[in-house]
């Protein structure tokens, strides 16, 4: 059992109210946030007191190896929503909306969002970029659903900024970040994603901003911070940004067990007699007495 985090005096096995995030930003306490795509990481997410989930399209890159997250259907966000809600229960989960599940109009983003809600069971959605998202997201948040905002390295629109490299880098983008930035909290938006930003231009925002602010590649000025599961847990082969820090090997454990079960396998040593049934021993004589009689 995992102990309680000392900052949370009331501390339940109940949901992290959203409203709880602006605190945290208001007492300068930095917020936790974390990728997950199933029941057993978002069990163990919860388990390790984090304050956010995101149910991230980049799963399509890190659990089924596709070069990008295009690719990533809403279907598959809403499985793997349905998967981390029933093993997270006190952090807030947020379900990315998949690129061409908002961009066409007000309508489509509020109707895809609804059913990440209804039946991913997520408690929020997140769609990325300033521009027309800005809309999308004042319509979502008008129907009744908590969005969190996504710029500087939108990976949909990769190809458009030029591939998966920093943004705001000159003066006018990092300007345009920010005021995109604020246009999202203005329509709504309960917090925003930087990501692959200079660490100047995520503090600027940061101070700009009423909303928390959850950095990836952005410095440690950010409200927050979220890494992705398979990258932080070193569980991934491909290439792993420089923002990204290593907390453990998991991908050498797991080369390592399956290594030492292949061998026991072969050399008879496994499995062992705990490892077997047993059967009451007049059944096992009946049944032998019943085989050898054939
Ligand atoms: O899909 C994802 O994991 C993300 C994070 C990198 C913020 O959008």
């Amino acid at each position: 059992m995992t102990e309680k985090p000392q900052r949370y005096a009331s501390w339940t096995a109940g949901k992290l109210p959203l409203p709880e995030l602006l605190e945290l930003k208001r007492r300068g306490e930095k917020i936790v946030m974390v990728t997950a795509y199933d029941a057993p990481s978002g069990r163990l997410a919860d388990a390790a007191g984090v304050d956010l989930i995101l149910v991230g399209d980049s799963s399509g890159m890190v659990m089924h190896g596709r070069e990008s997250t295009v690719a990533v259907s809403l279907d598959e966000i809403v499985f793997m929503t349905q998967w981390v809600t029933r093993g997270a229960r006190r952090p807030i989960v947020v379900a990315d909306m998949p690129f061409g599940s908002y961009e066409a109009s007000d309508q489509q983003a509020v109707e895809n969002a609804v059913l990440l809600v209804k039946q991913g069971g997520a408690d929020a959605v997140k769609l990325e970029r300033g521009g027309t998202s800005i809309d999308r997201a004042r319509a979502i948040v008008d129907a009744g659903i908590a969005v969190m905002g996504h710029v500087g390295l939108t990976p949909q629109t990769a190809t458009m900024l030029g591939g998966f490299k920093a943004q705001g880098r000159s003066a006018d983008q990092a300007k345009q970040l920010v005021d995109d930035a604020l246009a999202l909290q203005d329509a709504g938006c309960f917090a925003i994603v930087l990501e692959a930003v200079p660490s100047p231009v995520a503090k600027a925002a940061t101070t700009a901003l009423g909303v928390p602010t959850i950095g990836i590649g952005a410095g440690g000025d950010t409200d927050g911070q979220v890494l992705v599961w398979h990258d932080m847990l070193g569980y991934y082969e491909g290439h792993a940004p420089r923002f990204v820090k290593r907390y453990a090997d998991l991908g050498d454990v797991i080369v390592e067990a399956l290594g030492r079960y292949a061998e026991e396998v072969r050399s008879g040593a496994f499995p062992e007699e705990q490892h077997t049934y047993k059967m009451p021993d007049e059944e096992l004589e009946a049944f032998r007495a019943a085989t050898t009689r054939r």
